[in-house]
Protein backbone atom coordinates (compact mmCIF):
# COMPACT_ATOMS: atom_id res chain seq x y z
CA UNK A 1 0.00 0.00 0.00
CA UNK A 2 3.06 2.22 0.13
CA UNK A 3 2.09 6.26 -1.96
CA UNK A 4 -1.65 5.28 -1.22
CA UNK A 5 -1.98 6.67 2.68
CA UNK A 6 -2.59 9.49 3.42
CA UNK A 7 0.61 11.63 5.23
CA UNK A 8 0.23 10.49 8.47
CA UNK A 9 2.27 11.22 11.68
CA UNK A 10 2.88 9.35 15.16
CA UNK A 11 4.34 11.58 17.59
CA UNK A 12 7.34 10.11 20.38
CA UNK A 13 9.41 10.92 22.99
CA UNK A 14 9.40 10.92 26.95
CA UNK A 15 7.11 12.10 29.34
CA UNK A 16 6.56 15.92 29.99
CA UNK A 17 7.64 16.42 26.26
CA UNK A 18 4.19 17.63 25.22
CA UNK A 19 3.46 15.12 22.68
CA UNK A 20 -0.46 15.70 22.97
CA UNK A 21 -0.05 19.13 23.37
CA UNK A 22 1.77 19.78 20.14
CA UNK A 23 -0.02 16.47 18.25
CA UNK A 24 -3.29 18.11 18.84
CA UNK A 25 -1.96 21.49 17.54
CA UNK A 26 -0.46 19.85 14.09
CA UNK A 27 -3.20 18.12 13.53
CA UNK A 28 -5.76 21.42 14.03
CA UNK A 29 -3.19 22.89 11.78
CA UNK A 30 -3.33 20.45 8.83
CA UNK A 31 -7.07 19.74 9.52
CA UNK A 32 -6.67 16.16 10.30
CA UNK A 33 -8.14 14.11 13.26
CA UNK A 34 -6.11 13.94 16.37
CA UNK A 35 -6.03 10.81 18.95
CA UNK A 36 -4.16 9.93 21.78
CA UNK A 37 -2.94 6.44 22.44
CA UNK A 38 -3.19 6.67 26.57
CA UNK A 39 -6.59 7.81 25.80
CA UNK A 40 -7.47 4.56 23.67
CA UNK A 41 -5.87 2.70 26.26
CA UNK A 42 -8.10 4.15 29.24
CA UNK A 43 -11.42 3.50 26.96
CA UNK A 44 -10.56 -0.13 26.38
CA UNK A 45 -9.19 -0.84 29.98
CA UNK A 46 -12.45 1.46 31.61
CA UNK A 47 -9.84 2.96 33.91
CA UNK A 48 -7.28 5.61 34.53
CA UNK A 49 -3.49 4.16 33.63
CA UNK A 50 -2.29 4.84 36.83
CA UNK A 51 -5.37 2.48 38.42
CA UNK A 52 -4.53 0.37 35.61
CA UNK A 53 -0.48 -0.25 36.68
CA UNK A 54 -1.82 -1.02 40.16
CA UNK A 55 -4.15 -3.67 39.47
CA UNK A 56 -2.30 -5.62 36.71
CA UNK A 57 1.61 -4.20 36.61
CA UNK A 58 3.67 -3.43 34.17
CA UNK A 59 4.03 -6.12 31.90
CA UNK A 60 0.22 -6.36 31.24
CA UNK A 61 -0.04 -2.89 30.94
CA UNK A 62 2.46 -2.78 28.03
CA UNK A 63 1.00 -5.92 26.59
CA UNK A 64 -2.63 -3.86 26.37
CA UNK A 65 -0.58 -0.51 25.04
CA UNK A 66 1.40 -2.77 22.27
CA UNK A 67 -2.53 -4.17 21.11
CA UNK A 68 -3.97 -0.58 20.77
CA UNK A 69 -0.97 1.20 19.33
CA UNK A 70 -0.19 -1.99 16.78
CA UNK A 71 -3.82 -1.40 15.87
CA UNK A 72 -3.66 2.39 15.83
CA UNK A 73 -0.91 2.33 13.75
CA UNK A 74 -2.75 0.00 10.83
CA UNK A 75 -5.98 1.84 10.77
CA UNK A 76 -5.70 5.53 11.78
CA UNK A 77 -5.13 7.78 9.13
CA UNK A 78 -4.27 11.15 11.19
CA UNK A 79 -1.82 12.56 13.79
CA UNK A 80 -1.41 10.68 17.26
CA UNK A 81 1.10 10.71 20.33
CA UNK A 82 2.02 7.52 21.59
CA UNK A 83 2.68 7.21 25.54
CA UNK A 84 6.86 7.86 26.60
CA UNK A 85 7.51 3.97 26.99
CA UNK A 86 5.61 2.54 24.17
CA UNK A 87 8.63 2.62 21.29
CA UNK A 88 10.54 0.51 24.03
CA UNK A 89 8.52 -2.86 23.13
CA UNK A 90 9.62 -4.73 20.69
CA UNK A 91 6.14 -5.52 18.85
CA UNK A 92 5.17 -1.40 18.71
CA UNK A 93 9.15 -0.93 17.15
CA UNK A 94 8.20 -3.39 14.84
CA UNK A 95 4.92 -1.71 13.84
CA UNK A 96 6.82 1.27 13.90
CA UNK A 97 8.89 0.41 11.02
CA UNK A 98 6.25 -0.77 8.95
CA UNK A 99 4.54 2.22 9.27
CA UNK A 100 7.37 3.96 7.69
CA UNK A 101 7.56 1.60 5.46
CA UNK A 102 3.97 2.07 4.52
CA UNK A 103 5.08 5.98 4.29
CA UNK A 104 4.46 7.51 7.88
CA UNK A 105 6.47 10.00 9.86
CA UNK A 106 7.72 8.46 13.63
CA UNK A 107 7.97 11.77 14.76
CA UNK A 108 10.45 12.21 18.01
CA UNK A 109 9.88 15.26 19.67
CA UNK A 110 12.88 16.45 21.83
CA UNK A 111 11.69 18.56 24.55
CA UNK A 112 14.29 20.19 26.45
CA UNK A 113 15.13 17.14 29.44
CA UNK A 114 14.80 19.60 32.20
CA UNK A 115 11.85 21.59 30.75
CA UNK A 116 9.73 18.14 30.12
CA UNK A 117 11.47 16.79 33.46
CA UNK A 118 9.44 19.58 35.33
CA UNK A 119 6.51 19.22 32.89
CA UNK A 120 6.26 15.46 33.79
CA UNK A 121 6.28 15.93 37.13
CA UNK A 122 4.29 18.55 37.75
CA UNK A 123 1.10 16.54 35.78
CA UNK A 124 0.99 13.57 38.12
CA UNK A 125 -0.70 10.65 37.36
CA UNK A 126 2.36 9.11 36.00
CA UNK A 127 3.51 5.42 37.64
CA UNK A 128 6.63 5.33 36.01
CA UNK A 129 7.89 8.15 37.99
CA UNK A 130 6.39 6.74 41.09
CA UNK A 131 9.64 7.49 44.12
CA UNK A 132 12.46 10.33 43.58
CA UNK A 133 10.00 11.82 40.04
CA UNK A 134 13.48 12.99 39.18
CA UNK A 135 15.63 10.35 39.13
CA UNK A 136 13.10 7.98 37.52
CA UNK A 137 12.89 10.25 34.64
CA UNK A 138 16.39 10.70 34.03
CA UNK A 139 17.28 7.30 34.08
CA UNK A 140 14.23 6.23 31.56
CA UNK A 141 15.86 9.35 29.49
CA UNK A 142 18.99 7.94 28.96
CA UNK A 143 17.46 4.09 28.25
CA UNK A 144 14.96 5.62 26.30
CA UNK A 145 16.54 8.99 24.02
CA UNK A 146 18.71 6.19 21.64
CA UNK A 147 16.09 4.30 21.05
CA UNK A 148 13.64 7.45 20.20
CA UNK A 149 16.77 8.73 17.44
CA UNK A 150 16.61 4.95 15.91
CA UNK A 151 13.08 4.45 15.66
CA UNK A 152 12.29 7.70 14.26
CA UNK A 153 12.73 9.13 10.93
CA UNK A 154 12.22 12.67 11.68
CA UNK A 155 13.66 14.53 15.27
CA UNK A 156 12.31 17.87 15.90
CA UNK A 157 13.80 20.02 18.39
CA UNK A 158 11.13 21.81 20.66
CA UNK A 159 13.12 23.62 22.91
CA UNK A 160 12.55 27.09 24.30
CA UNK A 161 9.72 26.73 21.80
CA UNK A 162 5.58 27.21 22.57
CA UNK A 163 3.39 24.16 21.69
CA UNK A 164 2.15 26.35 18.38
CA UNK A 165 5.96 27.07 17.35
CA UNK A 166 6.87 23.49 17.94
CA UNK A 167 3.84 22.41 16.27
CA UNK A 168 4.56 24.87 12.93
CA UNK A 169 8.07 23.69 12.98
CA UNK A 170 6.79 19.43 12.93
CA UNK A 171 4.33 20.28 10.22
CA UNK A 172 6.93 21.69 7.86
CA UNK A 173 9.02 18.64 8.99
CA UNK A 174 6.23 15.31 7.87
C1 LIG B 1 4.64 6.06 30.37
C2 LIG B 1 4.18 7.27 29.87
C3 LIG B 1 2.78 7.70 29.97
C4 LIG B 1 1.84 6.48 30.07
C5 LIG B 1 2.27 5.57 31.16
C6 LIG B 1 3.71 5.06 30.99
C7 LIG B 1 6.09 5.75 30.26
O1 LIG B 1 2.47 8.51 28.82
O2 LIG B 1 1.80 5.78 28.85
O3 LIG B 1 2.15 6.27 32.38
O4 LIG B 1 6.49 4.59 30.45
O5 LIG B 1 6.87 6.69 29.93
P1 LIG B 1 3.04 10.02 28.61
O6 LIG B 1 4.36 9.93 27.90
O7 LIG B 1 1.99 10.66 27.76
O8 LIG B 1 3.14 10.65 29.95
Amino acid sequence: MSGMRRPVAVIIGMMGAGKTRVGKEVAQMMNLPFADADNEIEHDAGMRIPEYFEKYGEPEFRRLESDVVLDMLEDFDGIFSLGGGAPMTPSIQEGLAQYIADGGKVVYLMADPEEAMERANRGGGRPMLNGDANERWKKLYKERDPVFRSVANVHVGTRGQSPQAAARKLMEMI
